[in-house]
């Protein structure tokens, strides 16, 4: 977490104003110093053409027998409406750079079909495309985020999806769209120029990427009424010298942000490990992985702050999440894995941290929204489940469009064999309406923790709490029991004089909301 010196002078004074007999966990949160927006992108989604997220996941065709809205099923819309998902990337991933995305417009049963190279090899017959995304997008009121194909497309291909998705008024690609059955131009911001061109995307150098992004941006236009918001396909993990190439090469004006992709895998990339099957010392490790994104932000925010102090050029952490061994007999190229306890940390700290970057970091997009690595919601056939990922975005939804408030923690340390680690983890903001919500998780897996909260500049006083735990480390939720994790109401704190004492539950996500 990011120790300000405020945070530091702020503890002094906690200190000086008697509390001299200082316990190891304390919280100083300043409610009327907060100067940031965490911007509501931060808590995005991603889905891909890649094993059952969109097919089976997202989309089941008018014709199926599960139960469905045009063909978007219905349990999984409702599940995404409720959580109030900001934007959703979409076709992919490395699919995007293999996307035509002429092929998924007009009649579906004229569309072509396609092998699908990078997830197991399977027919993708195109019956999603453009406007069934859009169409999905529309019923939940979310913003579309497009990456555009750069490593197997051309310029001529991307600006004329553009063209077809943004332009009102008279052109060929304006009227194929209206011909397609879509009068009115989607008119949509954020737009992603290739995925992951050090790799799938095209296997580029930084310096080679910089010239074709220079290219295919130029003529991804802005129409009336819809200027784009343009994304340079950013670093893989530690590679900062991408980032210094393309803050280089790429002149500011052309590119609002950078992307970066961070996926938390406890083993290596050959035995990743299991998503339900580890002990302490793998479940620490994995979490202290997962923590290390606070210190890649601010690595990749040091190159970025030479070129562009004022933070103009934003960081999109647009894959991110654990991966895992997929489950046993499934398709290894559908990446579908179990979604436990520790996922649920996985996603609070790395919450807390793109909250605590929110200066620079605009938008973030787990991997992915169902059936897919970190997922949502998994399903089988007509049924479906909330994973305990899901219920942390639930938790922490006041946090979106909140202010970011400056605050300083010290933390009891958690260990398991070689591996040790801070077992609280917080972040906190101010609604508009003046509540200080904070999320605090404690990943020590047998110690409640008493915390004393000093909430400074806001008379607030009112405390409501909602938490997540669970009786296992890797408990889980099944299809046919959906509430082994499930959150519920929590009270176990009180005032004493001006001190919040909370008593924070051994493995638990709690998120208090003071007003
Ligand atoms: O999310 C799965 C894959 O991980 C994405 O397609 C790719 O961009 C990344 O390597």
């Amino acid at each position: 977490m990011k120790k300000t010196l405020l945070g530091g002078l702020m503890m002094a004074v906690a200190m000086l104003s008697g509390f001299t007999t200082m316990a190891q966990n304390k919280l100083v949160i300043n409610a009327d110093q907060g100067k940031t927006q965490i911007s509501r992108h931060i808590y995005g989604h991603f889905s891909e053409h890649l094993g059952r997220c969109i097919y089976g996941g997202i989309w089941v065709g008018p014709d199926s027998e599960i139960e469905n809205i045009n063909g978007y099923r219905t349990d999984v819309f409702e599940a995404l409406k409720a959580l109030d998902i900001p934007n959703l990337r979409w076709p992919g991933g490395c699919f995007a750079d293999e996307y035509h995305w002429t092929d998924g417009i007009g009649p579906r049963s004229e569309r072509p079909k396609m092998i699908n190279t990078h997830w197991g090899g399977v027919t993708e017959d195109n019956s999603f495309g453009t406007h069934e995304f859009f169409g999905f997008v529309e019923m939940l009121d979310t913003e579309p985020y497009i990456t555009g194909n750069v490593g197997s497309g051309s310029v001529e291909e991307m600006s004329k999806w553009v063209e077809y998705i943004n332009f009102d008024g008279v052109s060929p690609m304006a009227d194929l769209r209206k011909k397609n059955g879509r009068e009115e131009p989607w008119q949509i911001k954020y737009w992603g120029v290739g995925n992951e061109s050090w790799g799938c995307g095209g296997n580029m150098t930084p310096e080679y990427y910089a010239n074709e992004y220079r290219r295919y941006a130029t003529f991804a236009r802005d129409y009336p009424g819809a200027k784009l918001y343009k994304i340079a396909g950013g670093a893989n993990s530690t590679d900062y010298n991408w980032t210094e190439v393309l803050m280089q090469k790429i002149p500011l004006h052309m590119m609002d942000a950078m992307s970066l992709h961070y996926y938390t895998i406890p083993g290596n990339w050959r035995d990743k490990g299991s998503s339900t099957d580890f002990d302490k010392e793998e479940y620490l490790t994995t979490l202290q992985k997962a923590a290390f994104m606070d210190q890649l932000l601010t690595n990749h925010e040091t190159r970025m702050d030479k070129y562009d102090p004022n933070k103009r050029v934003k960081l999109i952490v647009d894959e991110w999440g654990t991966w895992y061994d997929v489950e046993p007999n499934t398709n290894p190229g559908f990446l579908y894995q179990q979604n436990t306890l520790r996922d649920a940390f996985v996603a609070a700290i790395t919450l807390n941290i793109f909250n605590q970057h929110a200066d620079r970091v605009h938008m973030a997009n787990l991997a992915q929204t169902v059936n897919v690595l970190q997922a949502l919601i998994l399903t089988e056939d007509e049924k479906m489940l909330l994973t305990p990922t899901y219920h942390v975005f639930d938790l922490y939804k006041p946090h979106m469009d909140a202010t970011l408030l400056p605050s300083y923690l010290t933390s009891d340390k958690v260990k398991a064999g070689d591996t040790e680690m801070d077992a609280l983890n917080v972040s906190s903001s101010l609604s508009d309406d003046g509540t200080v919500n904070i999320s605090i998780a404690n990943v020590d897996p047998e110690n409640a923790i008493d915390l004393e909260v000093f909430l400074h500049g806001t008379d607030a006083k009112e405390v409501t709490g909602r938490y997540l735990t669970a009786p296992a480390l890797n408990s889980h939720n099944s299809f046919d029991d959906n509430d082994v994790v499930s959150i519920e109401a929590f009270d176990d704190f009180k005032w004493n004089k001006d001190v919040l004492d909370v008593k924070v539950p051994a493995k638990s996500v709690i998120v208090l909301r003071v007003k």
